[in-house]
């Protein structure tokens, strides 16, 4: 049976009133007692996979919690799920698709088929097809209708033809090629137009117009204005393929637009367009980072996929992170979830995560078409740390949610200043360690009386200091 068919109410199953009874049971469940009883508790609860360690001991669990989620995905066959993914079965069924972004990560030799088609050759003639362009580029082979060599190169897209883009040539900038800058605009704001080619001169920049669909509205008047700019700064409409080319699965629509053929950089329906970073609509990155750390970033993805396709679920960062997020979301009440980069580099993964998250699991009925009956995602939300220590944390800490909390940070800085990292990486383990011990009453009265105020004084500023504790969160080390 087509796995996607398969209509599954996941609260009717076994292990679902095992959880629920299981949180019934938690309620008394305290991360300080926890942690004082068991000096292994970080051990038991944190896994290292590809360059990456995840600490998930800062949740409310206990190894009881892990046993029954990881027999819930079981019963719930994601196995299946997973391989029905990476093996292009249709599981995109309003659309009647695969969903394939993977196969973008697959090295040479690898075969995946759609509709009785191996599709990997197509995947690498486009890597090739990028490795050529972004070689002329850095080479200074692409010249502008002047012959002067393109400097600036402009990402014209909305969603994930910007997000995923934006976040990773901004990630990586410290592996950025001398030469070429790379700019994005998505929106339909005459402002964010204005404010962007008042910097740049026609003469030196190449647009990208990456558009899966090439019908995207904001899309298609940011490229109309960027056209009409380049003419009328000098530009011919002759020499409009140097300034012009399109990464689009629609290649008619960006002929029609007069994008030459050979300057459209095709992509597929089976790419869902948030997973898009990693095809041509990738063309901003390996034109900021290289080619070759372009594909060294895919060799990372594969590597991930890897490990979420064979790792035990209970030793799987992917399945782990998403059943804690189940556990929150259905279990505990949990309606957000906090995405807190302590990264300059990475101060956009929010956003990123956001439509990964929100666009994919925005639904209220199943893949076919009942009603859900259980919660399908949290609002994502969040920023860089430590930014919003001195703005939102305090809701984390002392409000009356319980919101999640996922901590990012790098062990080592790009840019050491002075002694800023350890500083930036203290506050991230301490908001976490924070956000989990709390402050007792006693704790706070004792803070009071420290400093020497009068007892009446103690008690009326006690409630106001103290920290409830207990709140969760991962923290993922780079
Ligand atoms: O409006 C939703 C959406 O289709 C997203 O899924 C997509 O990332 C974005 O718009 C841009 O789409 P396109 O690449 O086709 O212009």
């Amino acid at each position: 049976m087509d796995h996607h068919l398969t209509p599954l109410d996941v609260t009717q199953l076994a292990n679902w009133k095992a959880l629920t009874e299981h949180r019934e049971a938690m309620s008394t469940f305290s991360m300080r007692a926890a942690f004082a009883s068991d000096s292994q508790r970080f051990q038991r609860f944190s896994l290292y996979a590809c360059g990456l360690m995840l600490d998930f001991s800062k949740n409310l669990i206990t190894e009881q919690t892990l046993e029954l989620l990881v027999k819930l995905a079981e019963e719930a066959q994601l196995g299946d799920a997973i391989s029905a993914m990476f093996n292009g079965q249709v599981i995109n069924a309003s659309e009647q698709r695969p969903v394939l972004h993977t196969a973008l990560r697959r090295p040479v030799g690898d075969k995946v088929f759609v509709a009785g088609k191996n599709i990997m050759p197509d995947v690498h003639q486009v890597l090739q097809q990028m490795t050529d362009l972004v070689t002329r580029l850095h080479n200074g082979l692409w010249r502008g209708y002047s012959e002067k060599v393109i400097t600036d190169v402009v990402n014209i897209g909305i969603g994930g033809s910007f997000l995923g883009p934006q976040l990773v040539s901004e990630a990586l900038l410290p592996f950025a090629q001398k030469g070429v800058r790379c700019h994005y605009l998505a929106n339909v704001d005459g402002s964010e137009f204005r404010e962007l080619v008042s910097k740049l001169s026609a003469e030196t920049t190449l647009f990208i117009v990456s558009s899966k669909s090439f019908s995207t509205l904001e899309t298609l008047k940011n490229a109309q204005a960027a056209r009409a700019w380049y003419l009328a700064q000098g530009g011919s409409e002759a020499e409009l393929h140097r300034h012009f080319i399109a990464v689009s699965s629609n290649v008619a629509a960006a002929k029609a637009f007069g994008i030459r053929e050979e300057n459209v950089l095709p992509m597929w329906d089976w790419v869902g367009g948030r997973y898009s970073l990693w095809s041509a609509i990738g063309l901003p990155i390996a034109m900021s980072i290289g080619i070759s750390n372009f594909k060294e970033m895919l060799s990372g993805a594969y590597a991930m996929d890897q490990h979420f396709q064979s790792a035990p679920f209970a030793r799987n960062i992917p399945v782990l992170l998403a059943l804690l997020g189940v556990w929150y979301g259905d279990f505990w009440g949990a309606r957000s979830q906090a995405i807190l980069p302590y990264d300059y580099y990475l101060r956009n993964i929010t956003d990123h995560l956001q439509q990964l998250d929100m666009e994919s699991n925005g639904k209220s009925v199943r893949q076919d078409g009942s009603p859900i009956t259980a919660g399908t995602g949290p609002v994502i939300w969040g920023g860089v740390g430590c930014n919003g220590q001195h703005a939102y944390h305090q809701l984390l800490h002392q409000g009356s949610q319980l919101i999640p909390a996922d901590f990012i940070v790098p062990v080592s800085s790009y840019n050491p200043v002075a002694d800023h990292h350890q500083w930036l990486y203290a506050n991230c383990l301490s908001q976490s360690q924070a956000l989990m011990l709390g402050k007792t009453r006693d704790e706070a009265e004792a803070e009071l009386r420290g400093k020497g105020l009068p007892e009446s004084e103690v008690q009326r500023l006690a409630p106001h200091k103290v920290v409830p504790g207990n709140r969760p969160s991962n923290t993922l080390v780079l």
